[in-house]
């Protein structure tokens, strides 16, 4: 058992999904990466000779045919993670998929269903945030305690504004949701775990103002909710897609007894210039950068899951409920009013 090596399967070798197939290839324990496969046959090739990977495919379904698979890793777009998943788990595989679990409500509970009808596969869902050191540390000094009952959290989650192009092409294909689904689905999982609570109701409001096509096309490029959660607790949420100084995700957890922050100045490292602007600290500039780490930590949390037949932490009924979350959001933003959140 001690070197047994779970045979792996990747699907989207894109931003997200290059990066897990680095991983799985180079960097997880445990693990053999053995099948890539992406409608993109020039990625597939090129990661196959990068990392001597044996099998390549330009179809999904083909993949799983691979008897010598034992789990599949799911980065493809948002639009296509519930039937593949569902087609995983009923091939009698391993899932591991990126967020959210599909783009609608309905996808997420049919997602459910069908890893309830397969207890005895490992599924997990990339919320990587909770696998993030800093992230973990907070979780453990609320459940310890520290700063007494947690009462209110507030998240910034901003992507850079270097990439709104890239956005506004994501928004114009529906691959991501919209802004809500898409960008505060990490901090509204975050707020259920920390708080421990669920969301009675919510208001949202957003707007275009650098770039006036995210309205055209029915989307916000920043945006804020506010949260009602059970036991009157609450959730402050903005997200945004013009962030001039990088990627800048802080969350801040109030308690009746202290308070944490978590990542309130977005520095790339210890190294701070001092010039004739004054004294200056570069900035993350992006997902890959600032959740490095925990790419990697929650990859071999799902591996050491599937070899020590254990479920992990972030199950498939987060990924439900932080999509009904999402979706209310989304309602309340495109509707004006508030919105009940019914589960
Ligand atoms: N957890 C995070 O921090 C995080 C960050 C970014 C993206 N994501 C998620 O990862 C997923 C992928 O996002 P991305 O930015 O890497 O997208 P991307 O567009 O860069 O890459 C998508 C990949 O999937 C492939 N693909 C598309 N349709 C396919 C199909 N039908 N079958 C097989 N392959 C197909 C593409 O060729 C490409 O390789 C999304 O669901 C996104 O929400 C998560």
């Amino acid at each position: 058992m001690a070197n047994k090596k779970v045979k792996v399967g990747i699907v989207g070798l894109g931003r997200q999904g290059y990066q897990h197939a680095e991983n799985l290839a180079l960097r997880v324990p445990n693990c053999e990466l053995i099948a890539v496969c992406s409608v993109v046959e020039k990625e597939v090739k090129e990661v196959q000779e990068k990392w001597g990977i044996p099998y390549g495919y330009a179809d999904y379904d083909e993949m799983l045919e691979n008897r010598e698979l034992e789990a599949i890793f799911i980065a493809s777009p948002s639009g296509f993670h519930y039937e593949q998943i569902e087609k995983a788990l009923e091939a009698g595989f391993h899932v591991f998929s990126e967020k959210p679990l599909g783009l609608y409500l309905e996808e997420a509970e049919k997602v459910e269903k069908a890893v309830s009808r397969h207890p005895d596969k490992v599924f997990m869902l990339g919320f990587m945030r909770r696998y993030d050191r800093s992230y973990a540390d907070a979780k453990r000094m609320i459940d310890s305690g520290e700063i007494g009952e947690p009462v209110l959290i507030r998240c910034y989650g901003l992507d850079p504004a270097g990439k709104l192009d890239s956005f506004l092409k994501f928004a114009r294909d529906n691959y991501s949701g919209g802004l809500f689904l898409d960008m505060a689905i990490h901090d509204l999982d975050l707020a259920r775990w920390y708080l421990q609570a669920e969301p009675e109701e919510v208001w949202a409001i957003g707007g275009s103002y650098a770039r006036p096509e995210f309205a055209e096309l029915g989307d916000a490029e920043t945006g804020a909710a506010m949260v009602r959660f059970s036991g009157n607790r609450i959730g402050i949420f903005v997200a945004g897609r013009n962030c001039a100084h990088g990627y800048h995700i802080e969350t801040e957890i109030i308690g009746t007894n202290g308070t944490l922050r978590i990542g309130t100045v977005p520095e790339r490292n210890q190294v701070m210039i001092f010039n004739e602007t004054g004294a200056v600290k570069k900035c993350t500039g992006g997902f890959l950068e600032r959740f490095e780490q925990s790419y990697l930590s929650e990859a071999e949390e799902f591996i050491n899951c599937i070899l020590e037949n254990r479920k992990p932490s972030v199950n498939v009924r987060d990924g439900v409920e932080s999509t009904r979350l999402g979706y209310a959001c989304k309602k309340s933003f495109e509707t004006g009013k508030l919105v009940r959140v019914k589960s």
